[in-house]
């Protein structure tokens, strides 16, 4: 089976270009694909069932639900005795699953590396947040009233079915979450989704899901792009300005024309290009060039291990007689030692490639050294990470 290598694969067959100019926070759409194994390189029913019944599992970002109903903690968690940490109990937990609780996971691509990588693979292709949720609910049952969400979100219908119902938005793309106690308007999309199938919403669309005969999973995949105010907010956070250092009037008395004069200077005198570089440096140090994931991928490292590109060019090499210095399109240079020039160039050209494909001199350990460097600074990434569990 095909592991997912681009967001293509969770949309596929619909073009990602496609996607962003006729859906993308513009209407919810389906994905009937008739292929139930679809989404076993991300997560199955065993992988789930494997996670779930771990013994000690910590209990934050669980929640059982039925209609929005929800259970306090108190009644499905316990203390263990060795690291007094709240975590499951098993046998109340499918318990209340009996009772037509829906077992609710948040961030659950904690648990599960391809999970994981999916997560990853959405904050780099649209430069937001993103999160994996769990669904799992048993048979004929809802786990939430009729709601809608502040984030985007694709439904990956995991194991079994659960029938959809999406009504219009009542507010244009909100930025908070909110449920609905009547719903008398008739859906615009009713669909089922079956194992393997898709449903994207833009945020702000109202739903509900009932799960069919059998068991339901699905993961909700979410996806919450910046906004103009983040960009504006960074912005201003980091203002050190001879006008705007100076302390405000006794009791705020402030002269409104002399603060909007001091805001215009202000904005007058910024390179606005510098403001959009420094805002997607920001993003990319803090959301994915330290991704999860970087130890696990080095520890495990060796010459025949594959590796690809992590990060989208362009890439530029200047050298003198010390240092190599690499530039990233993200703005961050990275240095090394002039002896890694020969090494540095064949990796920016290469697609795949391992350590001992490297045509140079240096010894194995020289050449896992800069490829360890830059696997920490989210150049490189290993191609295909052993499955593993964060638990
Ligand atoms: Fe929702």
């Amino acid at each position: 089976m095909k592991r997912f290598e681009t967001f293509n694969d969770v949309i596929h067959p619909v073009e990602f270009e496609d996607f962003v100019s006729n859906y993308f926070e513009q209407k919810p759409f389906v994905i009937k694909r008739n292929q139930p194994d679809y989404y076993e390189p991300v997560l199955t029913i065993t992988d789930i069932d494997r996670i779930l019944r771990n013994n000690n599992l910590d209990s934050e970002g669980f929640e059982l639900v039925k209609y929005s109903q929800q259970l306090n903690k108190s009644k499905f968690t316990c203390s263990d005795i060795n690291t007094g940490k709240n975590v499951i109990d098993h046998k109340k937990l499918f318990g209340f699953f009996d009772e037509g609780f829906t077992i609710n996971v948040d961030q659950f691509h904690r648990y599960h590396r391809p999970l994981n990588r999916l997560v990853d693979m959405t904050v780099r292709t649209f430069y937001g947040d993103s999160n994996a949720y769990l669904f799992y609910t048993p048979a004929g049952m809802q786990g939430l009233k009729p709601h809608w969400d502040q984030v985007d979100v694709f439904i990956l219908q995991i194991e079994g079915s659960k029938e959809w119902r999406v009504y219009d938005s009542p507010m244009k793309l909100p930025r908070t979450t909110e449920g609905f106690d009547n719903m008398d308007k008739e859906p615009i999309l009713t669909a089922v989704l079956e194992k393997g199938d898709m449903l994207y919403m833009p945020r702000g669309f109202v739903h509900e899901a009932k799960s069919g005969n059998d068991i339901s999973v699905h993961i909700t995949l979410s996806c919450s792009i910046k906004t103009y105010g983040d960009l504006f907010k960074s912005m201003v956070a980091d203002i050190a300005d001879e006008y705007f250092d100076q302390s405000l009037p006794v009791r705020f008395n402030v002269d409104s024309d002399d603060f909007r004069a001091r805001i215009k200077d202000y904005v007058a005198t910024l390179d606005i290009n510098e403001v959009i570089g420094k805002f997607r440096k920001d993003f990319f140090d803090k959301k994915v060039l330290q991704s999860t994931g970087i130890f696990i991928q080095n520890s495990g490292l060796d010459t025949h291990v594959k590796l690809k590109k992590k990060l989208a060019g362009p890439y530029s090499v200047k050298c003198d007689n010390l240092q190599l210095t690499l530039a990233c399109s993200t703005g961050a240079s990275i240095v090394f030692p002039v002896f890694a020039k020969v090494c540095i160039e064949f990796i920016l050209e290469a697609e795949v490639f391992s350590v001992n494909e490297i045509p140079s001199d240096l010894s194995e350990q020289k050449m896992l050294m800069i490829c360890k460097k830059l696997i920490h600074e989210g150049i490189l990434e290993v191609l295909h990470p052993d499955v593993i569990s964060f638990y």
